[in-house]
């Protein structure tokens, strides 16, 4: 039978990680024909939560389920890792400064980077969910060298996969019939949620929808502000939708985009005109297509002037939350 593959969840005791591990146990994130072993870290105070997570997985007797390493020690929870979804981080409380969730933050990513550095398999695959996710990524990629800078991604699927959803909403065609959305830049409220370059049922949305003013307006609201709506309704924010799309953007970069469709991901930008001018070294999502476990951009989209304005207010809030980063590391 085939070697299982290593999958690391951080923050495994909490609600993304509670919805995640199941579904990498059904086959989700892999195929459901790829064994696995789970890795599980959290930290020492949801140490007892942490095990009954375990204590369910076990229960619940996955076929593919080969092994659990439930564990608080960062490097233990490393060790021979294929697949590091990471989840964990601090989060921001009421009145909290933004700067102050980004120092803890930073301190996190940067020692749990040199753990991956040091224990992961060579070629290990890294999603960072956990917020500021792009700049969570990019101290984590800076501050593990050896793990090539394309392997190091974070994740905006959820909201590509939001604007898929209010594309068929809004049309009343299925999900399944609607593809190519692009979500660019920051995985927060200056996202652009771009139809542009979209189909429904193999009609460009513009023309599915015929409502420009909605699709500039509403429309990318709707999806900038879709996680603060989450929250508002159910006093929690978005576990089950977000779990669900770490294992479609990992499912998508080792297996390949399907012929003609691109996903988002926020990856590190190679910089000049294959990176549509968006500055190298920045985090940010673009449009990928994925083959052979390696991500591309999307070449030649056109972009009118308003998408341009609206890509580059993007890259600024990432340039900015990059050098905030940079000042708390060098304070450090
Ligand atoms: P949660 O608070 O329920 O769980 C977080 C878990 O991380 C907790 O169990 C906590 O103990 C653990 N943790 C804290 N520091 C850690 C460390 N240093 N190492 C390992 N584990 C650590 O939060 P939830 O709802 O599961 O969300 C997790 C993160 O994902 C948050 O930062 C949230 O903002 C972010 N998020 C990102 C989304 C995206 O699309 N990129 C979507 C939804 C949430």
């Amino acid at each position: 039978s085939p070697t299982p593959v290593h999958v690391l969840i951080t923050g495994a005791a909490g609600q993304i990680g509670y919805a995640l591990a199941p579904q990498v146990c059904r086959g989700a994130m892999l195929g459901a024909d790829v064994p696995i072993v789970l890795h599980l870290l959290d930290i020492p105070p949801a140490e007892a939560s942490l095990k009954g997570v375990a204590m369910e997985l076990t229960d619940a007797a996955y076929p593919l389920l080969k092994g659990i390493v439930a564990t608080v020690d960062v490097d233990e929870a490393c060790k021979g890792v294929d697949i590091a979804v990471m989840v964990g981080g601090f989060p921001r409380g009421p009145g909290m400064e933004r700067k102050e969730v980004m120092s803890k933050n930073v301190a996190i990513y940067k020692g749990q980077a040199s753990a991956l550095e040091t224990h992961a398999n060579a070629g290990c695959k890294v999603v960072v969910v956990a917020n500021p996710a792009n700049t969570n990524a990019l101290i984590l990629s800076n501050y593990a060298p050896k793990i090539p800078k394309e392997n190091v991604t974070c994740l905006t699927r959820l909201d590509h996969n939001r604007a898929l959803g209010q594309v068929s909403e809004k049309t009343g065609a299925p999900v399944s019939e609607v593809k190519n959305v692009i979500i660019w830049g920051n995985h927060s409220s200056t996202q652009y949620p771009d139809v542009n370059h979209g189909e429904v049922s193999g009609m460009p949305i513009r023309s599915a929808i015929g409502d420009d003013a909605y699709l500039d307006g509403e429309f990318v609201k709707t999806v900038q502000q879709r996680g603060a709506a989450i929250i508002a309704a159910r006093k929690l924010s978005s576990a089950l939708s977000a779990a669900s799309s770490v294992c479609d953007h990992v499912r998508d970069w080792v297996n390949g985009t399907a012929p003609g469709t691109w996903t988002s991901m926020g990856v590190v930008s190679p910089g000049g005109d294959d990176a549509y001018g968006i500055e190298e070294g920045l985090m940010y999502s673009f449009p990928v297509t994925c083959a052979n476990g390696r991500w591309s951009i999307v070449p030649g989209l056109k972009i009118d002037d308003r998408s341009r304005g609206l890509m580059d207010a993007t890259a600024a809030e990432l340039k900015e939350e990059k050098a905030m980063a940079e000042e708390l590391i060098a304070a450090m």
